[in-house]
């Protein structure tokens, strides 16, 4: 490995100053949003352009220094901490938004668009991009792909894979490649931008991608569900499905979770209530208030408190803002947190609640859930002050991953599994299949410089010391 020489071809064939060396700098990028320790790059490097990013790959893979790419860092799980010794690939300044093709309903972004940006410039042109993480206002397009992001509108619309067309790569040698297709339909060859999304940016580094658009719904309307226990979510959830309504958004609150949103909800929230489900449903005008009714129905069957309807804009907007800001809101609960998204089949969600309970209590944690309940992927919350409970704290995390998986379900729904949950990969995947995983790394990343040490469990012990 050679440092010096990677970093003397990379300024060569970068604009100048692109190369940034300040600690100050290079602090910034040592961390994302996570609990992961940072780890401060030898340089970041500011890239521009795709010719940029193949000539800095082409460097990183000659001289054999491993490179971290990023574009907004607010993974949740390690995902963008370079490894020591490391690069990192700033993708942010390329954040152009090149075309709004309104009626092929796609669009063509570079990785460092931020995700509100692009709703705000596909809607100013009647048209919708679903994908919704709560960061994004802060999160940016490069990082959606790289974790295959969800969202609340999941539920209903699928999550960032499901709306891939085409990909602009570059793998670790330099190589740029077209993936997928910028068309409708396309079938010819392997479909490696299905696999390039959600590879958490260990295969190749996307340039360009080609989304795909559809009209913006006519009319959004949001019920706020008031339960009595969380043990009534299943029956809601069963219920509302059962009518043949599906809701963009079905979102859980547990009663923690339920306590930070009341005081800025904005809506009288029943003292009785100990769990809540934010409801909401779209489409053209004429069909919502029917869909809204179905939703009430449902919900009361199923043994819900009340059901009120967020009447104005601004009613939605103060109860999406709390909502959005959970996981920050969670944080300030106590002085450590550590948070899972793990996912099971729907119909199994209150049994994941009652394990939760249950490792709760066994290991004296205090554990708050909340999540998109509809996609039956719960954001399990582990609260705790005394640094010395950390062990407890790891045992819960094991035994809930353990029942996720009994559940069959999955570790992970839309955070990725970076260096937090390398060490829980083998729980769910046999030796063979993260063997054949490691093997197609190989075959993109021969030399192992793009972003080693994230997803597998050997890696992340290696340059993270993730145990
Ligand atoms: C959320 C993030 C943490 O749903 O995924 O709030
Ligand atoms: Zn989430």
């Amino acid at each position: 490995m050679s440092l010096d020489a990677a970093l003397l071809a990379i300024d060569r064939a970068c604009t100048s100053g692109s190369v940034v060396k300040d600690l100050d700098l290079r602090e910034v990028y040592a961390r994302d949003q996570s609990e992961t320790t940072p780890v401060v790059p030898e340089a970041v490097v500011r890239v521009r352009s795709t010719a940029e990013v193949a000539a800095v790959l082409a460097a990183c893979h000659a001289h054999r220094v491993p490179i971290t790419p990023r574009s907004g860092g607010t993974g949740r799980v390690g995902g963008a901490v370079p490894v020591p010794g490391g690069l990192v690939l700033a993708l942010e300044g390329m954040d152009r938004i090149d075309a709004v093709e309104k009626d092929d309903l796609r669009v063509v972004v570079e990785p460092g668009v931020v995700l509100q940006d692009l709703h705000h410039a596909v809607e100013a042109e009647g048209l919708f991009y679903a994908p919704d993480p709560n960061s994004l206002e802060s999160c940016r397009i490069g990082g959606n792909l790289a974790c295959n992001a969800g969202g609340p509108r999941a539920f209903k619309y699928g999550v960032t894979r499901n709306w891939v067309l085409g990909l602009e790569v570059v793998t670790a040698d330099g190589t740029v490649l077209e993936v997928g297709k910028p068309t409708a339909k396309g079938v010819t060859g392997y479909d490696l931008a299905g696999l390039v999304v959600g590879s958490e940016g260990t295969l190749a580094v996307v340039t360009r991608a080609t989304l795909r658009l559809v009209p913006k719904p006519e009319e959004v309307a949001t019920l706020l569900v008031f339960l009595p226990s969380q043990a009534a979510l299943g029956d809601a959830i069963t219920a509302c499905l059962r009518r043949r309504v599906m809701p963009r958004c079905l979102e859980f609150l547990d009663e923690l979770a339920l306590d930070i949103l009341r005081p800025k909800a904005g809506l009288a929230v029943p003292t009785s209530a100990r769990a809540m489900l934010l409801v909401e449903v779209d489409g053209e005008a004429h069909e919502i208030s029917r869909q809204t009714e179905l939703v009430g129905e449902a919900m009361l069957e199923a043994g819900a408190l009340d059901v009120l309807l967020a009447r104005s804009e601004h009613e939605r907007a103060s109860l999406w803002a709390a909502r959005r800001d959970m996981s920050h809101a969670m944080r300030r609960q106590a002085r450590q947190k550590l948070s899972e998204d793990v996912v099971v089949p729907r119909t199994r969600i209150g049994a994941l609640l009652d394990r939760c309970n249950a490792l709760s209590e066994r290991h004296g944690v205090r554990v708050a859930t909340y999540g998109h309940a509809g996609d039956g992927n719960l954001h399990v919350n582990l609260l705790w002050d005394d640094p010395d409970d950390r062990p407890k704290v790891e045992a819960a995390i094991r035994g809930l991953m353990e029942a996720t998986v009994e559940l069959g379900g999955t570790l992970s729904g839309e955070h990725g599994i970076g260096v937090l949950k390398a060490p829980y990969l083998p729980l769910e995947q046999s030796p063979a299949l993260i063997d054949l995983q490691e093997r197609i790394k190989g075959v993109f990343d021969p030399r192992g410089v793009l972003n080693p040490g994230k997803i597998f469990p050997a890696g992340a012990r290696k340059f993270h010391g993730a145990c």
